[in-house]
Protein backbone atom coordinates (compact mmCIF):
# COMPACT_ATOMS: atom_id res chain seq x y z
CA UNK A 1 0.00 0.00 0.00
CA UNK A 2 1.59 3.55 -0.94
CA UNK A 3 1.14 6.19 1.75
CA UNK A 4 1.46 9.97 2.05
CA UNK A 5 2.49 11.87 4.79
CA UNK A 6 0.48 14.98 6.42
CA UNK A 7 2.93 16.98 8.23
CA UNK A 8 1.09 19.64 11.18
CA UNK A 9 0.18 22.65 8.73
CA UNK A 10 -1.42 20.32 6.12
CA UNK A 11 -3.98 17.94 8.57
CA UNK A 12 -6.98 19.86 7.34
CA UNK A 13 -6.40 18.29 3.52
CA UNK A 14 -6.92 14.52 5.52
CA UNK A 15 -10.24 14.45 3.90
CA UNK A 16 -10.36 16.23 0.78
CA UNK A 17 -7.12 14.07 -0.56
CA UNK A 18 -8.81 10.89 0.75
CA UNK A 19 -12.00 11.74 -1.24
CA UNK A 20 -9.71 12.88 -4.09
CA UNK A 21 -7.80 9.55 -4.18
CA UNK A 22 -10.71 7.39 -4.33
CA UNK A 23 -11.82 10.12 -6.97
CA UNK A 24 -9.04 8.88 -9.25
CA UNK A 25 -8.94 4.88 -8.07
CA UNK A 26 -5.24 5.74 -6.42
CA UNK A 27 -4.97 3.22 -3.60
CA UNK A 28 -3.08 5.33 -1.01
CA UNK A 29 -3.23 5.79 2.69
CA UNK A 30 -3.17 9.24 4.13
CA UNK A 31 -1.79 9.44 7.59
CA UNK A 32 -0.42 12.18 9.75
CA UNK A 33 3.06 13.17 11.33
CA UNK A 34 3.47 11.95 15.18
CA UNK A 35 4.66 15.68 16.63
CA UNK A 36 4.41 17.71 19.93
CA UNK A 37 6.80 20.12 21.29
CA UNK A 38 8.89 19.62 24.71
CA UNK A 39 8.72 22.26 27.50
CA UNK A 40 11.33 24.39 25.90
CA UNK A 41 8.96 24.90 22.52
CA UNK A 42 11.52 22.26 20.35
CA UNK A 43 9.49 19.76 18.21
CA UNK A 44 9.59 15.99 18.78
CA UNK A 45 8.59 14.47 15.24
CA UNK A 46 8.37 11.29 14.39
CA UNK A 47 7.25 9.37 11.70
CA UNK A 48 4.40 6.76 12.28
CA UNK A 49 6.48 3.59 10.33
CA UNK A 50 3.61 0.85 11.83
CA UNK A 51 1.63 2.50 8.86
CA UNK A 52 3.91 2.11 6.33
CA UNK A 53 6.86 4.32 5.04
CA UNK A 54 5.33 7.41 2.73
CA UNK A 55 7.74 8.59 0.07
CA UNK A 56 5.03 11.83 -0.57
CA UNK A 57 4.85 14.29 1.97
CA UNK A 58 2.29 17.61 2.29
CA UNK A 59 2.85 20.45 4.41
CA UNK A 60 1.79 23.93 4.56
CA UNK A 61 4.15 26.52 6.48
CA UNK A 62 1.88 28.78 7.90
CA UNK A 63 1.26 29.65 10.58
CA UNK A 64 4.49 29.24 12.46
CA UNK A 65 6.71 29.13 9.35
CA UNK A 66 9.64 28.52 11.62
CA UNK A 67 8.23 26.10 13.20
CA UNK A 68 6.99 24.36 9.97
CA UNK A 69 10.58 24.52 8.11
CA UNK A 70 12.07 22.69 11.27
CA UNK A 71 9.22 19.79 11.43
CA UNK A 72 9.54 19.54 7.52
CA UNK A 73 13.48 19.19 7.85
CA UNK A 74 13.72 16.67 10.68
CA UNK A 75 10.96 14.68 8.61
CA UNK A 76 12.53 14.59 5.36
CA UNK A 77 16.16 14.10 6.75
CA UNK A 78 14.39 11.02 8.75
CA UNK A 79 12.40 9.54 5.88
CA UNK A 80 15.89 9.58 4.34
CA UNK A 81 17.41 7.99 7.11
CA UNK A 82 14.54 5.42 6.72
CA UNK A 83 15.38 4.07 3.16
CA UNK A 84 13.34 6.37 1.26
CA UNK A 85 15.24 6.40 -2.03
CA UNK A 86 13.15 8.90 -4.19
CA UNK A 87 11.08 11.62 -1.75
CA UNK A 88 8.47 14.46 -3.04
CA UNK A 89 7.13 17.26 -0.86
CA UNK A 90 4.17 19.16 -2.00
CA UNK A 91 4.39 22.53 0.00
CA UNK A 92 0.96 24.33 -0.51
CA UNK A 93 2.18 27.10 0.91
CA UNK A 94 6.29 27.82 0.98
CA UNK A 95 7.32 30.01 3.58
CA UNK A 96 10.07 32.99 2.77
CA UNK A 97 9.10 32.37 -1.10
CA UNK A 98 8.72 36.23 -1.23
CA UNK A 99 12.02 37.76 -0.39
CA UNK A 100 13.14 36.05 -4.07
CA UNK A 101 16.18 38.73 -4.44
CA UNK A 102 18.77 41.01 -2.78
CA UNK A 103 17.22 44.25 -3.24
CA UNK A 104 19.63 45.86 -0.48
CA UNK A 105 22.98 44.90 0.17
CA UNK A 106 23.81 41.98 2.65
CA UNK A 107 19.68 40.68 2.46
CA UNK A 108 19.19 37.16 2.94
CA UNK A 109 17.20 35.53 -0.33
CA UNK A 110 14.92 33.49 1.56
CA UNK A 111 13.21 31.70 -1.27
CA UNK A 112 15.87 30.08 -2.28
CA UNK A 113 17.92 29.46 0.95
CA UNK A 114 14.83 27.71 2.78
CA UNK A 115 14.50 25.31 -0.51
CA UNK A 116 18.09 24.89 -0.83
CA UNK A 117 17.89 23.85 2.55
CA UNK A 118 14.80 21.10 2.19
CA UNK A 119 17.03 19.68 -0.84
CA UNK A 120 19.83 19.43 1.58
CA UNK A 121 17.69 17.69 4.11
CA UNK A 122 16.85 15.18 1.41
CA UNK A 123 14.24 15.97 -0.59
CA UNK A 124 14.21 15.07 -4.10
CA UNK A 125 11.16 16.63 -5.70
CA UNK A 126 9.04 19.33 -5.14
CA UNK A 127 5.57 21.12 -6.05
CA UNK A 128 4.72 24.48 -4.84
CA UNK A 129 1.52 26.73 -5.46
CA UNK A 130 1.52 29.61 -6.84
CA UNK A 131 4.85 30.88 -6.01
CA UNK A 132 6.47 34.09 -7.34
CA UNK A 133 9.70 33.43 -9.16
CA UNK A 134 11.35 35.58 -11.32
CA UNK A 135 12.40 34.65 -15.04
CA UNK A 136 15.50 35.20 -14.13
CA UNK A 137 14.65 33.65 -10.80
CA UNK A 138 17.40 30.46 -9.86
CA UNK A 139 14.74 28.48 -8.37
CA UNK A 140 13.30 26.16 -11.27
CA UNK A 141 17.34 26.17 -12.96
CA UNK A 142 18.67 24.62 -9.56
CA UNK A 143 16.18 22.33 -8.56
CA UNK A 144 13.56 19.80 -9.21
CA UNK A 145 11.03 22.01 -8.28
CA UNK A 146 7.41 22.87 -10.29
CA UNK A 147 5.20 25.72 -9.56
CA UNK A 148 1.15 24.38 -10.01
CA UNK A 149 -1.34 27.21 -10.57
CA UNK A 150 -4.46 27.28 -9.08
CA UNK A 151 -6.26 29.82 -11.38
CA UNK A 152 -8.32 26.96 -13.20
CA UNK A 153 -9.47 26.15 -10.05
CA UNK A 154 -11.09 29.51 -9.19
CA UNK A 155 -12.12 29.99 -12.69
CA UNK A 156 -14.46 26.80 -11.74
CA UNK A 157 -15.56 28.48 -8.60
CA UNK A 158 -16.55 31.31 -10.24
CA UNK A 159 -17.96 29.28 -13.16
CA UNK A 160 -21.55 30.67 -12.95
CA UNK A 161 -20.05 34.17 -13.68
CA UNK A 162 -18.66 33.13 -17.37
CA UNK A 163 -18.72 35.19 -20.05
CA UNK A 164 -20.95 38.03 -18.09
CA UNK A 165 -20.94 40.85 -20.42
CA UNK A 166 -20.35 43.67 -17.24
CA UNK A 167 -17.48 41.28 -15.39
CA UNK A 168 -13.93 42.25 -15.13
CA UNK A 169 -11.36 40.13 -13.76
CA UNK A 170 -8.42 42.55 -11.94
CA UNK A 171 -4.99 41.86 -10.01
CA UNK A 172 -4.43 44.33 -7.33
CA UNK A 173 -0.80 45.12 -9.00
CA UNK A 174 1.28 44.28 -11.92
CA UNK A 175 2.61 41.61 -10.20
CA UNK A 176 -0.55 39.36 -10.15
CA UNK A 177 -1.86 40.82 -13.06
CA UNK A 178 -0.56 36.91 -15.21
CA UNK A 179 -3.49 35.60 -12.81
CA UNK A 180 -5.88 37.83 -13.76
CA UNK A 181 -5.71 37.56 -17.43
CA UNK A 182 -5.73 33.91 -17.16
CA UNK A 183 -8.84 33.87 -15.30
CA UNK A 184 -9.96 36.27 -17.69
CA UNK A 185 -9.57 34.25 -20.45
CA UNK A 186 -10.67 31.38 -19.35
CA UNK A 187 -13.91 33.12 -17.74
CA UNK A 188 -13.78 34.72 -21.61
CA UNK A 189 -14.12 37.90 -20.07
CA UNK A 190 -11.81 41.01 -19.82
CA UNK A 191 -8.88 41.86 -17.70
CA UNK A 192 -7.23 44.77 -15.80
CA UNK A 193 -4.44 45.89 -13.29
CA UNK A 194 -4.08 48.11 -10.57
CA UNK A 195 -0.87 50.40 -10.10
CA UNK A 196 0.66 49.79 -6.49
CA UNK A 197 3.56 51.32 -4.86
CA UNK A 198 4.48 49.54 -1.65
CA UNK A 199 5.81 51.72 1.53
CA UNK A 200 6.91 49.31 3.62
CA UNK A 201 6.39 45.97 4.76
CA UNK A 202 2.79 46.33 5.71
CA UNK A 203 1.82 49.66 4.03
CA UNK A 204 0.82 50.00 -0.13
CA UNK A 205 -0.55 52.35 -2.09
CA UNK A 206 -2.97 51.71 -5.00
CA UNK A 207 -4.18 54.66 -6.94
CA UNK A 208 -4.68 54.23 -10.50
CA UNK A 209 -6.14 51.03 -12.70
CA UNK A 210 -5.41 50.05 -16.39
CA UNK A 211 -9.39 49.80 -16.94
CA UNK A 212 -13.04 51.02 -16.05
CA UNK A 213 -14.63 49.05 -13.78
CA UNK A 214 -17.64 51.63 -13.80
CA UNK A 215 -21.04 49.87 -12.84
CA UNK A 216 -19.35 46.26 -13.54
CA UNK A 217 -18.91 43.28 -11.05
CA UNK A 218 -15.15 42.87 -10.38
CA UNK A 219 -13.58 39.86 -9.58
CA UNK A 220 -9.91 41.05 -7.47
CA UNK A 221 -7.74 37.72 -7.32
CA UNK A 222 -3.68 37.84 -6.03
CA UNK A 223 -1.90 35.20 -5.20
CA UNK A 224 -1.64 35.79 -1.04
CA UNK A 225 -3.73 37.81 1.35
CA UNK A 226 -1.76 38.60 4.38
CA UNK A 227 -2.35 41.90 6.08
CA UNK A 228 -4.58 42.37 3.70
CA UNK A 229 -3.66 46.07 2.94
CA UNK A 230 -3.23 45.15 -0.80
CA UNK A 231 -6.21 43.79 -1.09
CA UNK A 232 -8.64 46.45 0.82
CA UNK A 233 -6.51 49.26 -1.80
CA UNK A 234 -7.86 47.61 -4.60
CA UNK A 235 -11.33 47.09 -3.22
CA UNK A 236 -11.93 50.90 -2.25
CA UNK A 237 -10.09 51.87 -5.47
CA UNK A 238 -12.67 49.87 -7.57
CA UNK A 239 -15.22 50.60 -5.16
CA UNK A 240 -14.94 54.98 -6.01
CA UNK A 241 -14.72 53.95 -9.37
CA UNK A 242 -18.00 52.46 -9.66
CA UNK A 243 -17.76 49.27 -9.57
CA UNK A 244 -21.11 47.24 -8.77
CA UNK A 245 -20.41 43.60 -6.89
CA UNK A 246 -16.57 43.49 -5.80
CA UNK A 247 -15.70 39.51 -5.62
CA UNK A 248 -12.03 39.17 -3.67
CA UNK A 249 -10.38 36.08 -4.13
CA UNK A 250 -5.99 34.81 -3.19
CA UNK A 251 -4.26 31.37 -3.28
CA UNK A 252 -3.12 31.51 -0.14
CA UNK A 253 -5.00 33.88 2.98
CA UNK A 254 -3.51 34.09 5.51
CA UNK A 255 -5.41 36.94 6.90
CA UNK A 256 -2.72 38.06 9.52
CA UNK A 257 -3.56 40.39 12.41
CA UNK A 258 -6.88 42.21 11.53
CA UNK A 259 -7.30 41.66 7.55
CA UNK A 260 -10.00 39.50 8.15
CA UNK A 261 -12.25 42.51 9.80
CA UNK A 262 -10.77 44.97 7.65
CA UNK A 263 -12.02 43.13 4.18
CA UNK A 264 -15.13 41.99 6.30
CA UNK A 265 -15.95 46.06 6.67
CA UNK A 266 -15.24 47.43 3.10
CA UNK A 267 -18.73 44.99 1.97
CA UNK A 268 -17.49 43.06 -0.66
CA UNK A 269 -19.69 39.94 -1.98
CA UNK A 270 -17.75 37.36 -1.70
CA UNK A 271 -13.78 36.26 -0.06
CA UNK A 272 -12.51 32.90 -1.58
CA UNK A 273 -9.01 31.39 -1.22
CA UNK A 274 -8.10 27.75 -2.11
CA UNK A 275 -7.26 25.39 1.32
CA UNK A 276 -3.07 25.63 0.87
CA UNK A 277 -3.63 27.24 4.64
CA UNK A 278 -6.80 26.89 6.16
CA UNK A 279 -9.27 29.24 7.37
CA UNK A 280 -12.98 29.92 7.07
CA UNK A 281 -12.55 31.36 3.70
CA UNK A 282 -10.89 28.32 2.27
CA UNK A 283 -13.46 27.57 -0.25
CA UNK A 284 -11.29 26.32 -3.11
CA UNK A 285 -9.97 22.37 -2.61
CA UNK A 286 -6.76 22.19 -4.52
CA UNK A 287 -6.83 18.46 -3.50
CA UNK A 288 -6.85 17.63 -7.22
CA UNK A 289 -4.30 19.04 -8.38
CA UNK A 290 -2.13 17.43 -5.76
CA UNK A 291 -3.75 13.92 -6.65
CA UNK A 292 -3.00 14.37 -9.95
CA UNK A 293 0.34 14.40 -9.74
CA UNK A 294 0.63 11.65 -7.68
CA UNK A 295 -1.19 9.99 -10.36
CA UNK A 296 1.56 11.11 -12.47
CA UNK A 297 4.83 10.22 -9.90
CA UNK A 298 2.97 6.47 -9.17
CA UNK A 299 3.10 5.95 -13.23
CA UNK A 300 6.38 7.08 -13.17
CA UNK A 301 7.80 4.76 -10.07
CA UNK A 302 8.51 7.59 -8.09
CA UNK A 303 5.88 6.98 -5.30
C1 LIG B 1 2.84 40.96 -3.33
O1 LIG B 1 3.14 41.63 -4.29
C2 LIG B 1 1.76 39.94 -3.35
O2 LIG B 1 1.31 39.66 -4.64
C3 LIG B 1 0.56 40.34 -2.47
O3 LIG B 1 -0.12 41.42 -3.07
C4 LIG B 1 0.98 40.72 -1.08
O4 LIG B 1 1.83 39.76 -0.55
C5 LIG B 1 -0.23 40.91 -0.18
O5 LIG B 1 0.21 41.30 1.08
P1 LIG B 1 -0.71 42.15 2.02
O6 LIG B 1 -2.01 41.42 2.19
O7 LIG B 1 0.06 42.23 3.32
O8 LIG B 1 -0.89 43.51 1.43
Amino acid sequence: MHSILLLSGARHLQKPLQESLKRRKLNYEVYDIENKNFPDSEQYVRIPVEKGLPNILVQSMFNEPDKKIVETILATRTLKDLGIKHLTGFFTYLAYARQDRRIKEGEAVSQLIIVETLFKAGIDKVFVFDVHARKESMLYKSFDITNISCVKLFANYYSNLRGKKDLIVVSPDEGSYYMASELAKILEVSSGFCKKKRISGSEVKIGEISSEVHDRDVIIIDDIISTGNTMAEAIELVKNKGAKRVFISAVHGLFVGNAVDKLKSLGVNDIATTNTVMSEFAKVDISDLIVDEVYKLNKNGQS
